[in-house]
């Protein structure tokens, strides 16, 4: 049998109402925080990408689809989107005139890791980028609208992590005391962190390996490394979050695996989704505009995994949000217009309802019900129609009772 590429997923009939549960949450948020949507092209030639995340990150080094295309040129699918972001930023000249320039997005993107819970090789993204402020209020509102969101989903068993790497010069001096520190326990460390102590040693930080773990936790802290202009920005963002109760906790650990962040990192992680906790991720890129040839422009953003946040959302989803489904169920042909009458006034209740169109029997309505998983069924015969009356049976317990128009309201079912 044909079968679709590992590490991808159809998102089938059955599930698609939760994505668009949580696709409408996410156009409600960022129009209330006033950011406009930007789409861009899927591919992006492979420089877009390795020019900004950097070469020594595990994206760029074994994890992005490049290929060339007929006429030799190298592409890579979008592995995220900051960068793409960024090139069409520079390309279309949408910051030039200094103007603050809020932006979301939403849409597939690729990475060849090893699929796992909440790890494909095909998966969505949602991000926001506030591009043209360096002012810590503006790494604030992201982390905000990104707070709101997930609240508004009703999540609330999550954790919010943050840092800061500081500016150019504090990680300077801090990459020199790591280099120093790990050089003199290279033998100890793995093979991974041996080959990033010469590319990029914060990336150490990072290492899940357990004999790394014992030497990292004598290394050097990087708050102990940011320099004024670096800890002022950090304590102005910690400050909006105490002031609006936006709960966090610091991590000296948290460096991110891409290259271009400065300042504030972070990442919103929930203890349900297992070893792929992190459902959400951001940073300050105040130098990623300029190195690739715009003008020099900050900005901050984050991108949430959203196949993570569906995982989070299904129980929830299951128990709060769902639609309820209804089958109504005629006895015979001579209720029918009567069954249309009830089926229109439970669709005002905001049900979801459908009625038999095939003069099925009774028995095989309800199988039908049966099999398509409804909550519940809507008996319709003759005693009702002369009652103006409706039976409802709760397919998830078998119970049965019986409602009169007048008193159909939301909470009959
Ligand atoms: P990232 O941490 O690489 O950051 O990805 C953001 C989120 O995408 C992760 O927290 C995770 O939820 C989800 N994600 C990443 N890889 C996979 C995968 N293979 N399968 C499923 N979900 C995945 C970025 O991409 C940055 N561009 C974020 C950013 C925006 N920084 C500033 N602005």
């Amino acid at each position: 049998m044909i079968q679709n590429v590992k590490g991808t997923k159809d998102i089938l009939p059955d599930t698609i109402s939760i994505w668009h549960f949580l696709e409408d949450s996410i156009k409600k948020i960022t129009q209330k925080f006033g950011y406009n949507e930007i789409r861009t092209p899927i591919f992006e030639f492979t420089d877009v990408f390795s020019r900004s995340i950097g070469d020594s990150s595990d994206i760029v080094n074994k994890e992005m689809y490049s290929f060339e295309d007929r006429s030799g040129k190298s592409i890579t699918l979008r592995p995220e989107m900051t960068a793409a972001l960024v090139r069409s930023i520079i390309q279309n000249g949408l910051a030039n005139n200094g103007e603050l320039l809020r932006l979301w997005y939403y849409g597939p993107f690729f990475r060849y890791e090893r699929p796992q819970k909440g790890r494909q090789r095909q998966f969505h993204q949602f991000g926001v980028e506030c591009v043209g402020s360096e002012f810590a209020i503006s790494d604030f509102e992201v982390i905000q609208l990104a707070d709101k969101l997930v609240k508004s989903l009703g999540i609330k068993d999550y954790n919010l992590i943050i840092n800061s790497i500081g500016n150019e010069n504090s990680r300077n001096n801090f990459r020199k005391a790591l280099v120093e520190y790990f050089s003199d326990l290279k033998d100890n460390l793995s093979e991974d962190s041996k080959m990033r102590l010469v590319q990029n040693p914060l990336r150490i930080l990072d290492s899940k390996d357990p004999n790394d773990k014992s030497i990292i936790d004598g290394a050097p802290i990087i708050n102990d490394y940011l320099d004024e202009e670096s800890q002022q920005h950090y304590f102005e963002f910690k400050d909006y979050l105490d002031t609006f109760n936006i709960t966090y906790q610091e991590n000296h650990l948290l460096v991110r695996g891409l290259d271009y962040y400065n300042h504030t990192v972070f990442e919103f992680q929930s203890l349900e989704l297992g070893a792929q906790d992190s459902f959400g991720g951001g940073g300050r890129y105040d130098g990623l505009i300029a190195q690739l040839g715009g003008k020099q422009t900050p900005a901050v953003g984050f991108a949430m995994g959203v196949e993570r946040l569906i995982l989070i959302l299904t129980n929830l989803y299951e128990q709060k949000i769902k639609i309820k489904t209804v089958k109504v169920i005629n006895q015979s042909t001579e209720v029918i217009d009567y069954s249309l009458y009830i089926a229109n006034k439970l669709r005002e209740l905001d049900l979801n309802v459908q009625v038999d169109l095939q003069r099925k029997s009774m028995k095989a309505q309800m199988k039908n019900a049966g099999k398509q998983n409804s909550d519940y069924c809507v008996i319709i015969g003759d005693d009702e129609k002369k009652n103006r009356s409706l039976t409802i049976k709760d397919m998830r317990i078998g119970s049965q009772k019986i409602v009169y128009i007048e008193d159909l309201n939301q909470s009959s079912f």
